[in-house]
């Protein structure tokens, strides 16, 4: 595993222990790394009103945008279960505002990677912002 993809599964894993899901029992973790080079991590937090639940990838994009970062060079998303978890397709969206069809998106298990994909694999012919140009 390449020491980048090592340091993000670290931190979602470290964001996924914090993860507030006591209405599914799923906890996920994800990771941003910006094209600067810094992680973004966030969990899933859920809500007793369930639609208001939140992602872990939507977490961190809020987390990598607060921080004053818009450019994301690579996704990570950790979960535990018999299959890789790959994003939701409301965050497959959310994601395609701040990556480009190539950003690899690493699918994880808590220990280690499963499978890597791409954003444009997971969400081909995508509404984006160039669409508003
Ligand atoms: N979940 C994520 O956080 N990311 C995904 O990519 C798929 C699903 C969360 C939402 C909910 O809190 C729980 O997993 C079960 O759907």
């Amino acid at each position: 595993m390449a020491s980048n993809i090592a340091d993000m599964l670290v931190a979602a894993n470290a964001a996924r222990a914090n993860a507030h899901a006591p209405y599914s029992g799923f906890a996920v973790g994800a990771c941003l790394a910006g094209k600067s080079g810094r992680l973004y991590a966030g969990c899933n937090v859920e809500n007793a009103a369930y639609p208001q639940g939140q992602c872990a990838e939507a977490t961190a994009i809020g987390v990598m945008v607060a921080a004053g970062e818009k450019a994301i060079a690579a996704i990570l998303v950790v979960a535990d279960g018999p299959e890789p978890i790959s994003p939701c397709g409301g965050c497959r969206q959310r994601l395609c505002e701040f990556a480009g069809p190539e950003t690899p998106v690493y699918l994880c298990s808590p220990d280690g990677l499963r499978q890597t994909v791409t954003l444009g694999e997971l969400l081909p012919l995508s509404f984006g912002p160039s669409h508003l140009d």
